[in-house]
């Protein structure tokens, strides 16, 4: 329940106290009208009027007042003849209000209410821009994303049309920010034009269209830093491993590193075979923390992975002589298999 409607509770629940107390419940509707102009939304810094209208029985109003979230109004209040009385707002500017309006009806102790409006200001929308569509390896929906840009304050629908280049087929999606559409349901045809219709009450707004190969839109499966050690040579030598399920045979990746003390990102690109667990090497300052992501795209296509979750490591302390080895292989290059390597002597390295 909203803030509003909860206010608008509170106020017939005071009504129906005070009715009850008067003499019995008759009803909770409004006893006369309100309206408002230009209407109940509006763009916002609008003047604005709001009429109240009477129709009590017994009752010939001394006032008529005005309630603003609860709150009497004592200004721009003019009362046009002995039914109606009007407040005038100038530049409007609140997403929501409540109103509702009284009377004074001699001989009554407290006043009584007429009736009670939710009204909202806020603005057409803006044209959705930066429209993007991809699909994340194995999960079966093309996910699309829009910039909906300035805030519109008031209730905004977004309609996302999908429409085949083959086929002429056109199907439509409701969303509020993004969306996600089966694969299974884009099994026509491999190219599509996708576009984005914004609506609310005050205005209607489309994006650019978006041409869409469904082959050209593929994320690969997440990549993850999975470990990182660094040698004890005499020139220390710091190796990351990282992997991804993907079964995308040509994978461009990029390694961001930095000192965590650094503002500075270095970047190393790579062609990445994710058949083996990928090991890139970085000689780094002795003693100093580091922070590892990496991220990829299908070689040669537009859309990327998002950079994976940040990988921190300590490189060890300066050490000088000592070149000992904790995996067999002697040389260690961009895609091998991590065979042959002990993850116990590795812990133990760590120790020292
Ligand atoms: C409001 O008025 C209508 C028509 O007079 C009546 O049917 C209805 O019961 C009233 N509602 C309440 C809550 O009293
Ligand atoms: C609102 O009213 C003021 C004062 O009457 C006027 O100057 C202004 O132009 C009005 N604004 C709009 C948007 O009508
Ligand atoms: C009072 O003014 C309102 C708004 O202009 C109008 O709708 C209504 O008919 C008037 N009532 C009387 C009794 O003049
Ligand atoms: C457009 O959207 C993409 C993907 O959501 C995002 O990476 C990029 O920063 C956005 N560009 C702008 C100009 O908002
Ligand atoms: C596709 O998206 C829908 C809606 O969010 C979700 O329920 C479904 O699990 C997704 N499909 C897969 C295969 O993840
Ligand atoms: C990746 O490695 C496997 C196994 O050696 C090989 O069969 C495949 O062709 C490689 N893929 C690429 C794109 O080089
Ligand atoms: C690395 O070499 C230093 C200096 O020779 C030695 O003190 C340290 O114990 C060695 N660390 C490991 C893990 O072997």
């Amino acid at each position: 329940m909203s803030h509003l409607t909860l206010q608008l509770h509170v106020v017939i629940a005071l009504y129906v106290l005070f009715r009850w107390c008067h003499g019995g419940i008759t009803s909770i509707n409004c006893s006369g009208d309100m309206w408002v102009e230009p209407g109940e939304i509006f763009q916002m810094g609008m003047n604005v009027s709001i009429y109240c209208q009477e129709a009590l029985k017994h009752c010939r109003p001394r006032n008529l007042y005005f309630y603003k979230n609860g709150f009497k109004e004592e200004f721009d209040i003019t009362r046009i003849n002995r039914t109606t009385a009007r407040i005038w707002y100038k530049g409007f500017s609140e997403p929501h209000a409540y109103m509702h309006c009284t009377a004074e009806c001699p001989g009554h102790f407290q006043e009584t209410l007429i009736c009670g409006k939710d009204i909202s200001s806020g603005y057409p929308p803006d044209a959705p821009s930066n429209l993007t569509c991809v699909i994340y390896e194995y999960s079966g929906n093309m996910t699309c994303t829009w910039n909906t840009g300035k805030p519109t304050y008031i209730d905004t629908k977004y309609f996302v049309h999908v429409k085949s280049l083959e086929t002429e087929e056109e199907q439509q999606y409701l969303a509020s920010s993004y969306v996600k559409i089966s694969t299974d349901s884009l099994q026509g045809s491999r190219k599509y034009l996708v576009w984005v219709q914004a609506v609310n009450s005050l205005g209607m707004e489309n994006s650019q269209q978006l041409h869409v190969h469904l082959d050209d839109i593929v994320i690969p499966s997440s990549s993850i830093i999975s470990r990182a050690e660094t040698t004890n040579d005499t020139v220390p030598k710091t190796i990351v491993y990282w992997k991804s399920k993907t079964m995308i045979e040509k994978v461009f990746c990029e390694m961001r590193y930095k000192a965590t003390t650094s503002q500075m990102w270095s970047v190393k690109e790579y062609d990445a075979n994710f058949t083996y667990v990928q090991q890139s090497e970085f000689y780094l300052e002795p003693d100093s923390k580091y922070v590892f992501q990496v991220r990829c795209q299908e070689t040669g296509k537009r859309n990327w992975q998002p950079w994976s979750s940040p990988f921190v490591h300590q490189t060890s302390q300066e050490t000088g002589k000592r070149n000992w080895q904790p995996w067999s292989s002697p040389f260690v290059h961009q895609t091998s298999q991590t065979g042959g390597y002990d993850p116990m002597l590795c812990s133990l390295q760590l120790f020292f």
